[in-house]
């Protein structure tokens, strides 16, 4: 059945060492919270990161006595020397990735070294998963620290099950394209066969960057990339609704609650909020909506509370170190302006808290308020309104949290307005009970059926899922008995007809079309097959016939041009069946003006062919114009005897009556034939494959669905192929 290997960054426990002792505090943060609450099926196996760095275990002993502890708990430790903990975990995660994906770009600090640490730790970890991994386990890798980490496994095994989950925002691709090393961080994540996001607009801006960046198309989230099929899509993270729910009944709970009461007077309304101290929590903005709501509504000063958890977080860090005295400061002046003697209305608290601690402090808040700048998902949030059994309480949320897309029954605020997040303090506390009723019960509802057991199952689900699409987008694969008997074909036959096309057949894709000439390996494997006499080697493309004259003619004895409308087979060229042009006239005036609106277009005239090019305009616009042209071009060709057809990135108006497969069946027509070959990428080779019969081979570059009988993954391929035939053939 194979295991689960769950990789992150920091393990579920923190390791310190104090006294030449070492001691094991649980770690924070919604990754180990939520994973570290899974019960799988499956064994189970985590590796990551312990927490602290190799000066504080350096001895040979340390490291083994600390694997022996961890390994008790399936826990695999990572090492880092100190060198990497700050260029790799402080510098390239925490000071470029964790800013930017938040929006923070104004802290990032593009420093090379951070990257080649970032490179090296990631190596580092993928060993540490080749150690334990077989080909039937699933390996699930977590968080921004380790977005290289499935592409470097996927190349050690090819066949293995990754899935990658991205716990915090993914940003826009304007602003992820600040990272200079970003498309190697898209390569990396694009090994995975899974990858998942709390939202679906982190999920469509990474598909946009995807995009943008290495000019990878999708549809409804599935990328090809040769034979490797990556899904993408949505996972809102869920938590361990049961175990909160059941939080307030628990013995130790309660006594924790009672000691909580003791301090706190009956008749106060209790505000909270919780979470690390992190510049991106909004944890500034939030005092001062506190300080502004006793401002405008002093009847509230001495009766209610704001109970405010900072989380010590990245500690080493300048703007977490910043962002404490800032909050302290702030904290201490809110205190002094409005409090008394009998009444402190902040109580600021700079620590950590078990779940006993954490969950009686979610049963005693009247509301709890949390106002992120930017968060992934938020599950503080989800944990309260699971925790609240009696229905009441009001949750106040900021719009920018993965968790306001879920929660919509939350008092929802823009944290950065200050007067409309403290008119919503109000309406908290004063909210009546009913309503509070009305919207809690629908949010529970929610956070129970999709809980993160939930959430893991169908995160392994889809798993599973794209495996059988992968297989099935495979099973045309030019296997190797399959390659053997077409080899063997091949060997044996006395007359043989290669049909090929051109572009991203024989050559791969070029932003600027005159550019593909052939190169000399190519050259001399179409120099080689022809100049047998027994081989046919047409050259069948949509290109025009001066291009083909001047690349293809010395090696080659056929060509078709411009999808089948002219042919030469000696000398000359000559037209299959007479055609008229003077369409062209209505038409090139209309794609002249989507040139001048489309930077980056252009027109290719053929003689009987008009074709727009937009391989280079920015693909959303594409998009755009690609709807917009084809409609006007439908509307104006209905009375013509002419057809709209797309191809890759290309979009062709050419004479209806004309195609790939009328010239392939001229060719079929000259010889009796015991061996064809038909190899090529796209549509307009379908209507060669139709017409070909049923013994000959025929073959599709890439793995999209195919009238061809194999497939090959690139032009690489078709070339090893051709280079085979020819050795089988001089072994004669
Ligand atoms: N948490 C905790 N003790 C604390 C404060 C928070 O165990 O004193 C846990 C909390 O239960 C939650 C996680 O830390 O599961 C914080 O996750 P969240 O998604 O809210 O924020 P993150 O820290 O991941 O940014
Ligand atoms: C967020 C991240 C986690 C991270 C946690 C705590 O929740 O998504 O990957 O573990 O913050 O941050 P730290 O840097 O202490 O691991």
């Amino acid at each position: 059945m194979g295991k689960l290997i769950i990789v992150s960054n920091r393990l579920p426990v923190t390791v310190s060492k104090k006294k030449s002792k070492f001691s094991f505090q649980p770690s924070v943060g919604g990754l180990v919270t939520g994973v570290g609450s899974l019960e799988m099926s499956k064994e189970q196996i985590w590796i990551g990161w312990p927490g602290i760095t190799l000066s504080g275990y350096s001895t040979k002993s340390d490291t083994r006595e600390l694997n022996d502890i961890l390994a008790e708990q399936n826990y695999h430790p990572v090492f880092l020397k100190r060198n990497d903990f700050e260029n790799y975990y402080q510098g390239f995660c925490n000071e470029i990735i964790w800013p930017l994906f938040h929006y923070f770009a104004q802290y990032a600090n593009y420093e090379k070294s951070y990257w080649d640490s970032y490179k090296r730790v990631n190596e580092a970890f993928s060993q540490a998963v080749l150690e334990v991994a077989g080909d039937d386990d699933v390996i699930w890798i977590h968080d921004y620290h380790l977005m290289l980490l499935p592409g470097l496994i996927r190349k050690k095994m090819p066949k293995v099950k990754i899935g990658f989950f991205l716990h915090i925002p993914f940003p826009s691709s304007e602003i992820f394209r600040l990272i200079p090393w970003c498309a190697e961080i898209l390569d990396g994540l694009l090994g995975s066969d899974l990858i998942g996001f709390h939202t679906f607009d982190y999920a469509r801006h990474f598909l946009e960057s995807a995009r943008r960046v290495l000019g990878y198309e999708h549809t409804l989230g599935q990328i090809t990339l040769g034979n490797h099929v990556v899904k993408v899509d949505t996972f809102p993270m869920g938590i361990d609704y049961e175990k909160f729910s059941k939080a307030p009944e628990n013995k130790d709970v309660r006594s924790s609650i009672s000691k909580l009461r003791e301090g706190i007077k009956e008749d106060y309304k209790v505000i909270l909020s919780i979470d690390r101290l992190d510049y991106t929590k909004g944890i500034p903005e939030r005092l001062k909506a506190f300080d502004d709501f006793l401002d405008r509504n002093p009847k509230y000063k001495g009766r209610v509370i704001f109970i405010v958890v900072a989380v010590p977080s990245r500690t080493e860090m300048e703007h977490y170190r910043l962002l404490k005295e800032q909050v302290d400061n702030l904290a201490g002046r809110i205190n002094g302006k409005h409090g008394t003697i009998g009444w402190v209305p902040i109580w600021y608290m700079y620590r950590s808290f078990d779940f006993k601690d954490l969950t009686a402090l979610y049963c005693i808040a009247d509301v709890l308020f949390l106002t992120p700048l930017r968060d992934g998902m938020n599950l503080v949030a989800k944990e309260y309104v699971a925790t609240r059994n009696n229905e009441d309480g009001v949750l106040i949320l900021g719009e920018m949290a993965g968790t306001a897309k879920e929660l919509g029954e939350a008092l929802i605020i823009n944290p950065n307005d200050l007067q409309g997040t403290s008119n919503a303090l109000k309406k908290a506390i004063t909210m009546p009970i009913n309503e509070q009723k009305r919207r809690m019960r629908s949010m529970q509802g929610r956070l129970e059926r999709y809980d993160v057991k939930r959430w893991a199952h169908d995160f392994m689900d889809r798993i599973y899922h794209i495996k059988e699409v992968q297989k099935q987008l495979i099973s045309k694969g030019l296997s190797q008995s399959r390659r053997n008997k077409l080899l063997e074909s091949f060997k044996r036959s006395k007359k043989a007809l290669f049909l090929l096309d051109y572009d991203g057949t024989l050559m791969p894709f070029n932003e600027r079309p005159e550019k593909v000439k052939p190169d000399r390996e190519l050259k001399d494997l179409l120099g080689s097959l022809s100049r047998h006499s027994d081989n046919q080697v047409v050259i069948i493309s949509g290109r025009d016939r001066k291009t083909l004259d001047r690349w293809v003619s010395n090696v080659s004895n056929g060509l078709v041009a411009e999808h089948g409308v002219w042919i030469k087979e000696k000398k000359f060229w000559k037209m299959i069946e007479m055609l008229s042009d003077e369409w062209k006239d209505e038409i090139k005036p209309i794609l002249e003006v989507f040139v001048d609106r489309t930077p980056g277009s252009f027109i290719e005239e053929k003689d009987f062919s008009l074709v727009w090019h937009f391989r280079k305009v920015d693909p959303a616009l594409s998009i755009v114009r690609v709807g917009e042209l084809k409609d006007v071009l439908l509307h104006i060709t209905a009375n013509l005897n002419v057809g709209v057809l797309e191809g890759n990135k290309v979009i062709e108006v050419k004479d209806t009556g004309i195609n790939k497969g009328k010239a392939a069946m001229y060719w079929m027509s000259k010889a009796r034939w015991d061996f064809i070959l038909s190899i090529g990428d796209d549509w307009t080779d379908e209507d060669i494959y139709e017409v070909l019969p049923e013994w000959a081979y025929s073959i599709k570059v890439g793995f999209g669905p195919t009238k061809a009988r194999f497939n090959l993954p690139s032009y690489r391929e078709v070339r090893e192929l051709l280079k085979d035939l020819i050795t089988k053939k001089s072994k004669v």
